[in-house]
C-alpha cells in the first residue's frame, strides 16, 4: 500500500518478520519497537532505510514518529542522521580513490545541524548567497572547501566570500568577472575562480529546474568561455582555479551529463594548450532520487562515467549534490484536521500546507504519503491531501487511496530536500519545527517559530 524503494523493502521485511515472531511470542508492539530501536542502534552501519514500520507503527530510526508528534506537535520535519551519514559516505565510496570534494549544496536543506553534520563527515558547501556563506561558517563549515555559485553575486557578499578566503567563485558572467576583480583590487587580494558554462543540454527534468539550456540565465555560453579565460588570465586580482558546470536538478539520466561534460572537457583541454591549466573541474549537482517510480541512476553509475571520462587527468574533481544528500533522509509529519467529502473524492486538510511543503504545488511535485499508524486497507477511500490555505493550489497530494480518519497521523515521504528550505510563513502562519533522530535519540534542531516571531521585524504606523 506505501511506496518504497527496493532498499527500503528490504530493511522493513527483515523487521516486519522479527516483528511478527514477537507478537507470536506474546510481545507487545511496545517491545517490538523497543527490540527494533536497539537493533538499529546495533546495526547501524547496514541500515539503508531510516523510516521502517515496525511492529504496525512507522518508526523514524528507533522512535517512533508518533511520539515525535505528541513531543514536538506537528506540522515537523524528522530527519534520520544514518540516512543523511549513509548518502555523503555513497559519494565518498563511489569515489574512492579519485581526488574529489563533494561540496554539499545547501539550498536543498541549510538547517544549522544538517550543515554541521555534513561539515563533520568533511564536506565542502556549494553556496549561492552572503546568507549561506554565514550559515556554513555558523555551522563550523570549512570556509577553504566552498565554492560560491549565483548569477547575481553582489559585491558585499563577493568581500564577505572573498575574506573568508573560499575555495572558489564560480562566476557566471563577464560583468559578474569584473566586479570581482575590482572587489578583489580594493581588497589587495586575488579572487579565486571558475567559469560556470553552460554546455547547452537538456537534462530532460522539469523546466523550471533545469539551468543547461543555451536560453537559460546560468552561466557563460560555451562558446564564449576561452575568450573569458584569456581575459581572466591577464588580471593581477584573478587567479583561474577551476571549470563548472551544473545542468538541472532531478535527473535520472546519465547521457546528458555524459555530453555536458564532455563539450566542458574539450574546452579545458583547449585550455591547456592556450596555457590555461585548471586545478579543478567541478560537475555541479543534480542527481535525482526515487519520489515516486522513477528509476534514478546510481552513483556506482554516474561514478564509473565520470571515472572513464577522466581517466589519465589531472583536475580534482568537485561536485554540489544537494538534494541526493538529504532528500530520502527527511519526511513532514503532518495530523489530520478535517475529513471533507468532496464531489469525486474526499479531502483530508492536515495541519501541513503548500507553506511547509511547496513542491506538489508549485512542480506538481509527487511525495509518497503514508499513514503512521495503519489502518485497515480495506477501509481506504481516494482522498486529497489539502492543507488549510486559502488557495485551490494548496495541496501536498491528489488522489491517494488511504484509510485515515480525523486524528490521524500521516508522514509526507522523501521530504529532506528544498522543503523546509522553501518554507514561507504564507497565510501568517509559523513555520514547523524540526527534528534530527539518530538511533533512538531525537534532537530538536529547530523550534517551532511562535506567532510573535512573525512580527518581530515589522512596525506599525507612526502616529
Ligand atoms: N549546484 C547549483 C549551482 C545549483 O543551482 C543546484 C540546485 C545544485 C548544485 C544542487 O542540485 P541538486 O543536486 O539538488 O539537484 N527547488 C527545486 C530544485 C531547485 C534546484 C536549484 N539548484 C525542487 O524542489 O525540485
Amino acid at each position: 500500500m506505501w511506496h518504497q524503494g527496493p532498499a527500503a523493502a528490504g530493511a522493513e521485511s527483515r523487521r516486519d518478520a522479527a516483528a511478527a515472531a514477537h507478537r507470536q511470542s506474546g510481545d507487545s508492539a511496545d517491545d517490538d519497537i523497543a527490540r527494533a530501536a536497539a537493533a538499529f542502534v546495533d546495526d547501524r552501519s547496514n541500515a539503508v532505510s531510516g523510516f521502517d514500520y515496525v511492529g504496525g507503527e512507522l518508526l523514524a530510526e528507533g522512535v517512533p514518529l508518533a511520539s515525535i508528534a505528541d513531543s514536538f506537535g506537528t506540522p515537523c520535519y524528522v530527519y534520520s542522521r544514518a540516512l543523511l551519514t549513509a548518502a555523503y559516505r555513497s559519494y565518498q565510496d563511489a569515489f574512492d580513490g579519485v581526488p574529489h570534494l563533494v561540496c554539499y549544496a545547501m539550498k536543498a536543506n541549510p538547517t544549522l545541524a544538517i550543515l554541521d553534520l555534513f561539515a563533520q563527515l568533511g564536506s565542502g558547501f556549494d553556496i549561492v548567497s552572503g546568507g549561506e556563506l554565514a550559515r556554513v561558517l555558523a555551522a563550523g563549515g570549512d570556509p577553504a572547501k566552498v565554492v560560491f555559485s549565483g548569477v547575481g553575486k553582489s559585491d558585499a557578499e563577493m568581500e564577505a566570500a572573498l575574506a573568508a578566503r573560499i575555495l572558489c567563485f564560480n562566476v557566471e558572467s563577464a560583468s559578474e568577472l569584473d566586479h570581482l576583480a575590482a572587489v578583489a583590487t580594493r581588497m589587495g587580494l586575488r579572487a579565486p575562480i571558475s567559469f560556470r558554462v553552460n554546455p547547452d543540454v537538456d537534462p530532460l527534468t522539469h523546466p523550471y529546474i533545469a539551468t543547461g539550456l543555451k536560453d537559460s540565465k546560468f552561466g557563460v555560453a560555451l562558446a564564449d568561455a576561452h575568450a573569458l579565460y584569456q581575459r581572466a588570465a591577464k588580471m593581477p586580482s584573478i587567479a583561474i582555479r577551476g571549470i563548472d558546470m551544473h545542468i538541472g536538478s532531478q535527473i535520472t539520466d546519465l547521457a546528458p551529463y555524459r555530453e555536458a561534460a564532455s563539450r566542458m572537457l574539450a574546452l579545458v583541454d583547449a585550455l591547456v594548450a592556450d596555457g590555461i591549466a585548471l586545478d579543478h573541474v567541478d560537475l555541479g549537482g543534480g542527481l535525482g532520487i526515487r519520489y515516486r517510480d522513477e528509476a534514478p541512476v546510481t552513483l556506482s553509475d554516474y561514478a564509473m562515467m565520470v571515472r572513464a571520462l577522466f581517466a589519465g587527468r589531472r583536475e580534482r574533481l568537485l561536485f554540489e549534490p544537494g538534494r541526493r544528500l538529504v532528500g530520502d533522509a527527511g519526511v513532514l509529519l503532518t495530523r489530520v484536521r478535517v475529513v471533507k467529502p468532496g464531489a469525486s473524492r474526499s479531502f483530508a486538510v492536515v495541519d501541513a500546507a503548500m507553506n511547509d511543503l511547496l513542491r506538489p504545488s508549485l512542480y506538481d511535485a509527487w511525495h509518497a504519503v503514508d499513514p503512521v499508524r495503519p489502518r485497515r486497507s480495506d477501509a481506504a477511500r481516494h482522498f486529497d491531501i489539502v492543507g488549510p490555505i486559502c488557495e485551490s493550489g494548496d495541496f501536498l497530494a491528489l488522489d491517494r487511496e488511504l484509510a485515515i480518519a480525523e486524528g490521524d497521523l500521516l508522514a509526507i515521504r522523501t521530504a529532506g530536500a528544498y522543503a523546509m528550505a522553501m518554507s514561507s510563513n504564507y497565510n501568517a502562519r509559523p513555520r514547523a519545527c524540526e527534528v534530527l533522530v539518530d538511533g533512538s535519540s531525537t534532537h530538536l534542531i529547530r523550534r517551532r517559530e511562535t506567532v510573535d516571531e512573525l512580527h518581530a521585524h515589522e512596525t506599525r504606523l507612526p502616529s
